[in-house]
């Protein structure tokens, strides 16, 4: 964050910190302050009009899984826990009362009957191993209770990302005498895992395995496509001359899951695999697809990443992918119909006419947000009908004005300038040049959107983490705006809007800032916190707990951790927060290297599960494969090899209600 750009920004979430867009939308006036006082008026519900009820099926028993609508039990009014201080240890700190245990590790055994390699400490597990292996560096994460339909907390299934590799300790010799073997061990590192996990008789989760349920996807595993996307000539290639199977899915990051019972995967810096060895297409351009790649490699083995050979194959990545965890034979589907970007996370939410919202963020800088809205309408209690929803239905992408209102532009061929003659000859063509489509109606670009998260108890009421953007305002690049009002910014904020009339199928919503992040010692208004109580940057995951406590996960960069305007601020953390308090408190701090993501509670608020990922990165490069415990052991300690990305099961001493 604000150096030059070397291999160590490279390794980490490479162009998501980059930019590829070039267009000329014009920056808004800088009213941000009045922005951030229009939020007191919003919790009093008269600045923007009644509140609508929550649509009904949110009201009812109907769900079909564990996992959604929230489990209403009850809205927190204040926060229950004492506050931690920040760490520089190298564990996981939870407040008194409170136990954390890390459980689900890169390279256990899924749980595949009759494949459970044990792991290797020395990173010798094979690329066939890995596959039956829990994957590198989990992120996003759903729980759904077992069996499907009820509201179990104490047996469910974990589905959740593994977003990407680090060679220095995927391998023994890390990223030397690369070989195709290496290529198929990353590639099967990637991807997503689903574990049984169930109580014992003490109380204490553990994995179930072997389980009918455990799998592993990877950036290999068949999926089918649905949507516009589906047959359409953009998106053949050699291997599949008809459009309707693509190979794996990878650079899983956030997630989301619907009130049917599915999973949602989001390919976000699938662009960094790709290399090109020609001059990149405008298109490749757009997305940030370059000619070279020092970090993944996979070109060097496998054709199908070098876009020279495969021009097709980067259109087949970007995508929101569906993953049903209750049939492990079940096909995964990638859904073109949400559009095509760097996506972050999928937050679902229910109008009140039952039609599906998808929420959704292009992570990058000066990029865009975006929502879903489904043509057909959820039906309680046909699941089957419900799994096509996702297949059908039109995008939008979000401007921000500087008035405090806002409005969705729909992306739909045809429709203003979003014609043959602009380069979106039909749908399918517009959904795979999804960037480009929302520079021409004019979106407003963003400082980095990460996770989305829809508040339970207030309908069309909405939150979303602009993690940072140090080139904010820096000269040749886009300036502050209203949405985006802090110049290099290097702690993100936290935006809300507020759907009209609380329904998420609105064309327009009104919207303010939650929160700018920061610090509280520092006189410079573009450091400066807005919050009170915990000091924190970089916010990344966001979500809610069923009692309405806003929960926040932070990413702050390992090459900025701790140092220059991040001195003093310790390892990446995760604080919770009740809209409209404006008081945050700091909940958990992780060990040194790491980043916080990934969330989930079970449905009776007594269990929630955090991933823990990278621990142990470097500041710059790979980690050292003769050294991997330079930076940190963490979980198994100095005897154990090498620091492992792991889920974390948190619990309250007396069985209480996380928060409470
Ligand atoms: Fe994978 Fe934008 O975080
Ligand atoms: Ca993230
Ligand atoms: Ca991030
Ligand atoms: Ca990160």
């Amino acid at each position: 964050m604000g150096k030059p750009l070397t291999k160590k920004t490279l390794l980490k979430h490479i162009n998501e910190d980059v930019i590829s867009n070039e267009s000329s939308n014009q920056a808004l006036s800088a009213v941000w302050q009045a922005r951030l006082s229009r939020r007191s008026l919003m919790q009093t519900g008269t600045a923007l009009g009644a509140v609508a009820v929550l649509p009904t099926a949110w009201l009812s028993n109907e769900a079909q899984a564990g996992v959604f609508p929230r489990d209403n039990i009850g809205q927190a009014k204040h926060l229950g826990f004492s506050a931690i201080g920040l760490s520089s240890q190298d564990t996981v700190v939870v407040p008194k009362g409170y136990s954390a245990r890390a459980f689900y590790k890169w390279g256990d055994a899924v749980g595949l009957v009759g494949r459970m390699p044990a792991f290797k400490t020395d990173a010798t597990n094979s690329a066939i191993e890995q596959s039956f292996q829990a994957g590198m560096h989990h992120d996003g994460m759903s729980y759904f209770s077992l069996p499907m339909g009820s509201k179990r907390s104490d047996h469910g299934l974990l589905a959740m990302n593994h977003e990407y590799v680090d060679n220095g300790l995927l391998f023994k010799d890390g990223a030397a005498n690369w070989s195709t073997e290496k290529v198929r061990k990353a590639q099967n590192a990637m991807g997503v895992s689903i574990v049984e996990i169930k109580k014992d008789a003490h109380g204490q989760w553990q994995l179930v395995r072997p389980s009918r349920y455990a799998r592993r996807i990877t950036a290999n595993t068949p999926m089918s496509i649905s949507g516009p996307g589906r047959n359409h000539t953009l998106l053949k290639t050699a291997a599949d001359p008809r459009a309707e199977t693509i190979l794996g899915t990878m650079q899983n990051c956030a997630n989301g899951e619907t009130p049917w019972g599915t999973y949602l995967t989001c390919e976000e810096n699938w662009a960094d695999i790709f290399t090109t060895r020609t001059t990149p297409t405008a298109l490749e351009k757009r997305y940030g697809i370059g000619t070279k790649d020092e970090v993944y490699r996979w070109n060097e083995q496998d054709a199908r990443f070098n876009t020279s050979a495969t021009p097709n194959e980067p259109n087949r990545f970007g995508w929101v992918v569906e993953i049903d965890p209750y049939d492990p034979q079940s096909t995964p589907i990638k859904h073109t119909a949400l559009g095509r970007f760097k996506h972050e996370g999928a937050a679902v939410t229910l109008a009140p006419d039952n039609r599906v919202v998808v929420y959704m963020g292009d992570d990058q800088r000066f990029e865009y947000i975006y929502k879903f809205i489904s043509k057909q309408p959820y039906q309680p209690g046909n699941r089957a009908a419900n799994k096509r929803l996702l297949t059908e239905g039109v995008l939008y992408v979000a401007r921000f004005n500087e008035d405090g209102s806002g409005d969705w532009l729909p992306l739909v061929q045809g429709e203003g300038k979003l014609t043959a003659e602009n380069g979106f000859a039909d749908q399918g063509e517009l959904l795979v040049k999804t960037r480009m489509a929302a520079d021409v109606v004019g979106a407003t670009k963003m400082d980095r959107p990460e996770w989305i998260a829809v508040d339970p108890y207030r309908a069309g009421s909405v939150y979303c983490t602009l993690t940072n953007n140090s080139q904010r305002g820096s000269e040749g690049k886009p300036g502050v705006d209203a949405a985006n009002p802090r110049a290099k910014n290097l702690f993100g904020h936290i935006m809300h809007w507020q759907e009209k009339q609380g329904n998420p199928t609105a064309g327009s919503f009104n919207w303010d800032i939650l929160v700018l992040a920061g610090r509280h010692d520092t006189q410079d208004a573009r450091f400066k916190g807005s919050m009170k109580g915990a000091e924190f940057g970089s916010p990344d995951g966001l979500s809610f707990d069923h009692r309405g406590v806003l929960w926040i996960q932070t990413d702050v960069s390992t090459s900025t951790l701790n140092m220059d305007e991040y001195a003093g601020l310790g390892n990446n953390q995760m604080v919770a927060t009740i809209p409209g308090s404006n008081e945050f408190r700091r909940f958990l701090t992780g060990p040194n290297g790491c980043e916080i993501t990934g969330i989930a509670f079970a449905p009776d608020n007594k269990t929630l599960f955090v991933n823990i990922q990278h621990p142990g990165e470097p500041k710059e490069g790979d980690s050292d494969p003769a050294h991997p415990q330079a930076v940190s052991s963490w979980p198994d300690g100095p005897k154990g090899g090498r620091p492992r990305a792991s889920t974390v099961v948190i619990t309250k001493d007396d069985g209480g209600v996380i928060g409470s």
